[in-house]
């Protein structure tokens, strides 16, 4: 099964498509465009249900906490005050400064580190608890990805994501397979059609998970799925 996309291609893409036009990354300008409406384009979605999950989830972040493609820093002022230690790594220039005024504006202690989630400049065994919110989507390589915070997991430490997933319903994910190019465009490279928890799966991590819809937001982004998974 092709679990992910970028260098493979997306569910629904013909083999005739080429890997270029499955993986041409966003360009610089967009993605400057991008970081500016982030917040503005996710402000319904957000108070209509993902903050409350994501502060529900962020109360069970313990000890080392790395989040990857933290973005604007939505969920920087939602960690628990009693956690050891916060990195927010953030590969996209744009969205780090907007993830700095953030943390500013927040009074919230974190170290924020320019990298990919697929090169986390971390030890073998060095983090607690690893988050990833509307991340796996839009990395070019969930494989490596997930194999990159195994790695840096300790044997006891937990992946806590928000996700939002290829869907059940045959409908919906034909929808996602159709405009699963225009999205990947204007948001920046994520893929709505992409089965994060069967990834997750396929690359050894046991996975408690719940989906949900998330309102207020198109529907080729639901369902959401929110959980913990572990070595
Ligand atoms: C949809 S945004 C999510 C932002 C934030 N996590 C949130 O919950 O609002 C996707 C984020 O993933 C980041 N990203 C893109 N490629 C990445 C990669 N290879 N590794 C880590 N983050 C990446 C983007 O720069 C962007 O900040």
């Amino acid at each position: 099964m092709r679990t992910g996309c970028g260098r493979f291609y997306g569910f629904g893409m013909t083999d005739t498509m080429t890997t270029t036009q499955a993986a041409s990354p966003p360009s610089a300008a967009w993605l400057r465009v991008f970081a500016l409406v982030y917040d503005p384009v996710l402000w319904l979605g957000e108070i209509a249900g993902l903050r409350r999950r994501r502060r529900a989830l962020l109360r069970n972040a313990r000890g080392r906490v790395v989040e990857i493609g933290a973005g604007t820093g939505l969920n920087a002022a939602l960690y628990p005050d009693d956690i050891a230690e916060l990195v927010l790594t953030e590969p996209d220039a744009a969205m780090r400064k907007r993830l700095a005024r953030r943390l500013q504006r927040h009074g919230r202690g974190a170290q924020i580190v320019d990298a990919p989630a697929e090169r986390l400049p971390l030890a073998d065994a060095s983090v607690d608890t690893v988050v990833s919110t509307l991340v796996l989507c839009t990395v070019p390589d969930p494989e490596r990805t997930l194999r990159e915070i195994a790695r840096v997991l300790r044997p006891d430490g937990q992946l806590l994501f928000i996700e939002h997933v290829r869907a059940n319903s045959r409908l919906l994910a034909a929808l996602q397979d159709s405009l699963f190019q225009p999205w990947r465009r204007f948001a920046a490279g994520c893929c709505c059609n992409r089965p994060t928890v069967e990834v997750m799966r396929a690359c050894g991590f046991a996975v408690a998970a719940d989906d949900s819809v998330w309102r207020a937001m198109p529907a080729i982004v639901r369902p959401l799925s929110v959980g913990r998974a572990s070595r």
